[in-house]
């Protein structure tokens, strides 16, 4: 199966969990795409659901496919979101923001009574860390910004390059209007010594507590189940605690 195949499978799993009438968060990215691309053909069908589209990216594709779309504002409360990740650890906590977008993933998923991820088996890890961890910044003062994150990471005993996210040659820029900053887990000359995030919940806080940081991609305890496909099918992931 090709991996394009692979992550159509796993959104094809999470579409068997769509109700009708059901309020969706729309994730971002290539898995998340194959789900709405279902949805579409689900709706085409008769499915009634409404859906908050996570990024500006993810806009366009659903309302081409006449997937009725509200804001966060308008509904308040979802059923479920359904989104892809970068990484998947054990205890289901994620990197997330491989796009830029996990800032309004971030909020989308938590006004959700549920996070269901799908991927493909290359995002599973046994400690989070070897994707960059996208941190969304605001553009004053970035070097202060820069230095405190750095610290933070240093504070869980991890150093970490920081490099800022490009497109098309200049900066990126989220959907709000921040910048990214990639933190790879590597020293000041790119060498990587092998680091592994092993507690994550605590580089959470230590980042989220950083004037400057408008969101990180670290999503602790938010993904409830995850539809995970490999060449041997679509396994479904539960989040015990
Ligand atoms: C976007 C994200 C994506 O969900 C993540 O990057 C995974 O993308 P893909 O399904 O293309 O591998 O967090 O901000």
């Amino acid at each position: 199966m090709s991996m394009e195949a692979m992550k159509r499978a796993a959104a094809a799993e999470a579409l068997k969990l769509v109700r009708p009438g059901m309020k969706l968060g729309l994730g971002t990215g290539s898995t998340a795409k194959h789900f709405v691309d279902l949805l579409g053909e689900a709706v085409a069908g008769g499915l009634s659901v409404v859906g908050v589209p996570t990024s500006e990216a993810t806009r366009r594709q659903p309302e081409s496919l006449g997937i009725p779309l509200a804001t966060l504002d308008d509904l308040v409360e979802l059923d479920m979101t359904i989104d892809g990740a970068d990484e998947i650890d054990p205890a289901m906590n994620l990197i997330k923001g491989g796009g830029g977008a996990h800032l309004r993933e971030k909020i989308v998923a938590s006004a959700s009574k549920m996070m269901v991820v799908i991927a493909d088996d290359s995002k599973i890890v046994s400690a989070l860390g070897r994707f960059p961890l996208p941190v969304e910044v605001v553009r004053f003062a970035e070097e202060t910004t820069r230095r405190a994150i750095t610290a933070a990471f240093a504070e869980e005993g991890l150093a970490c390059r920081l490099v800022p996210r490009m497109k098309d040659g200049v900066r990126f820029v989220t959907d709000e209007g921040n910048l990214i900053v990639d933190a790879r887990l590597e020293d000041a000359n790119g060498v990587d010594h092998g680091g592994r995030i092993e507690q994550p919940a605590r580089l959470a806080e230590r980042l989220a507590a950083v004037p400057g940081v408008v969101e990180h991609g670290l999503f602790i305890g938010l993904c409830s189940a995850a539809y995970v496909a490999s060449q041997n099918g679509v396994a479904r992931m539960d989040r015990t605690s």
